[in-house]
């Protein structure tokens, strides 16, 4: 049986998670995917990397502005310029945290930094002093820690924790180790790192074999006691450990895992819908915890199981998550004041333009649609933020449609220039309407994906369409949800293209 502990829950959603490739957020969706954080319970929150760009720089400062009750964290390299930039963004935090990390692995050091063991550890020393003497705390990381030789790890330890680091966080950068070798290494790092006593280990995983929350775990079994993680588990590559995985698993399992966090489980089916629509990442449906079919019963015997007792196939409630049925359905008759209030619920602090905009394509969208759900909120409100300043604007379109042949007649405001487009296809009525598209707006980007979902349940739901354009080295994700598949469908495209520009 091991210590009942807190396990400090360092969210890195807005840093590591924005890094996958067409995850970007703009401003207003940070500051709601941050005060969502903040309101769960979140300890730590990495809110950018202040050095990337102007506009990560002012990012985490807004963020730094309003968060109250999380620690705000910056990252840095170990580079004065960094750690300068991430100590500026995060002055106006309450609590503020700077993070700076160097590689510390032999491949990393020769063919990426091409510095030698001395210099690292002379890096180390030079950045972690200078970050501690401009914020609160500092976190330390040794990039790819868990290829680093051994020896060499303990020392370049030693050196940030006597420079002034508080939290040592030992990354898996390339998701490559396994429950019992992390276990080990954290172990090792216990027993040969002379001051560790004085510094909070951490945990950061990548899932490239699908292992970042069993590691992660594991390290808390070995003596970590902070947890780096993402929502929906989103990240470089195969993502990073999953924070609703990591939150659950604790608690559920209790009995083996005898630690606690603070995180208010009751809102993480909400946090995971918040960041999945800002990020136009959808969530996999058996993906754990937040999956659509995480609490679903599908078979016979399942659902007669659990009909006679919940506890035959259930080991959590949807409720512990947060997924009871809304005892507030918003409809036609709701006014603002209940629009409003489910709004900041869900994260959302809207300006007074914003607000009722958002407020007038919420009853649009009830006339037309019986019950509005949170997905559906989400949805209005992020689809009309990346539309109102937009070059490029959806009108409207017609489309004819036969088993082999499909006509669409499309009407898109440029410049608030009304442009027509008419566009035959064999390819279905999405072809034709793209094609229609790409005539009023020439680009040369590639379209990576474009995909369907269903917002809520039932055949009045709401379809996102979300589509994926790459230009280049640069690759846009957007989305945009409508009760016409086809409109949602032009909507994300010109989106992306807007995001493009
Ligand atoms: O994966 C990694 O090594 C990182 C560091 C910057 C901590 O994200
Ligand atoms: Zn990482």
């Amino acid at each position: 049986m091991f210590k009942q502990d807190k396990i400090i829950i360092f969210d890195t959603t807005l840093r590591d998670g924005e890094q996958a490739p067409g995850a970007t957020m703009n401003l207003e969706e940070k500051l709601a995917v941050a005060k969502m954080l903040e309101k769960m319970g979140v300890d730590v929150i990495e809110a950018g990397f202040p050095v990337a760009s102007e506009g990560d720089f002012h990012a985490v400062n807004e963020i730094a502005k309003i968060v109250k009750n999380s620690v705000v964290c910056g990252l840095a390299r170990a580079r004065e310029n960094d750690i300068r930039k991430a100590a500026e963004a995060i002055k106006p935090a309450a609590r503020s945290r700077i993070h700076t990390f160097i590689a510390t692995s032999k491949i990393h050091m020769e063919y990426k930094l091409k510095m030698d063991e001395k210099q690292v550890l002379s890096a180390i020393t030079d950045s972690v002093s200078l970050a501690k003497s401009l914020s609160d705390e500092v976190d330390w990381s040794c990039e790819d820690g868990t290829r680093t030789e051994l020896d060499f790890l303990y020392k370049a330890i030693e050196t940030a924790i006597k420079a002034g680091a508080g939290v040592i966080n030992i990354p898996d950068t390339v998701g490559y180790t396994t429950p019992e070798e992390y276990f080990e290494l954290i172990t090792n790092i216990k027993n040969n790192v002379s001051n560790i006593d004085k510094a909070i280990i951490s945990t950061h995983c990548h899932n490239d074999l699908g292992l970042a929350v069993a590691n992660s775990l594991s390290a808390v079994r070995a003596g970590a006691r902070q947890v780096e993680c993402t929502i929906n588990g989103i990240g470089e590559r195969a993502g990073n450990a999953a924070l609703e995985e990591i939150v659950m698993a604790i608690k559920t399992r209790n009995d083996f895992y005898n630690f606690t966090t603070n995180i208010d489980t009751t809102l993480i089916s909400r946090a995971s819908k918040l960041v999945s629509k800002a990020t136009s990442f959808p969530v996999q449906y058996n993906k754990a915890i937040v999956g659509a079919n995480a609490f679903a019963h599908e078979s016979g015997i399942h659902q007669d199981g659990m009909l006679k007792n919940r506890n035959t196939y259930e080991i959590m409630t949807p409720e512990s998550i947060g997924l009871e049925k809304s005892s507030l359905v918003l409809g036609k008759h709701s006014g603002r004041a209940a629009f409003k209030d489910r709004l900041n619920q869900l994260g959302y602090d809207l300006g007074h333009n914003a607000l009722e905009s958002a407020f007038a394509r919420f009853k649009d969208l009830a006339d037309r649609k019986k019950e509005i759900l949170d997905e559906d909120i989400i949805s209005l409100v992020h689809d009309g933020s990346s539309l109102e300043k937009a070059k490029y604007q959806f009108v409207d379109m017609q489309i004819t449609t036969a088993a082999n042949t499909s006509e669409v007649v499309l009407k898109v405001n440029i410049d608030d220039k009304e442009m027509t487009a008419a566009v035959i296809s064999n390819n279905g009525p999405v072809d034709a309407i793209f094609k229609g598209i790409k005539n009023l707006i020439p680009h040369d980007a590639i379209l990576e994906l474009y995909q369907i979902s269903a917002v809520t349940g039932g055949t009045d739901s709401q379809a996102t369409a979300t589509v994926r354009l790459r230009n280049g080295d640069k690759t846009i994700t957007c989305s945009a949800s409508d009760l016409n598949v086809l409109t949602a469908s032009a909507l994300a495209y010109i989106n992306c293209l807007n995001k493009l520009k």
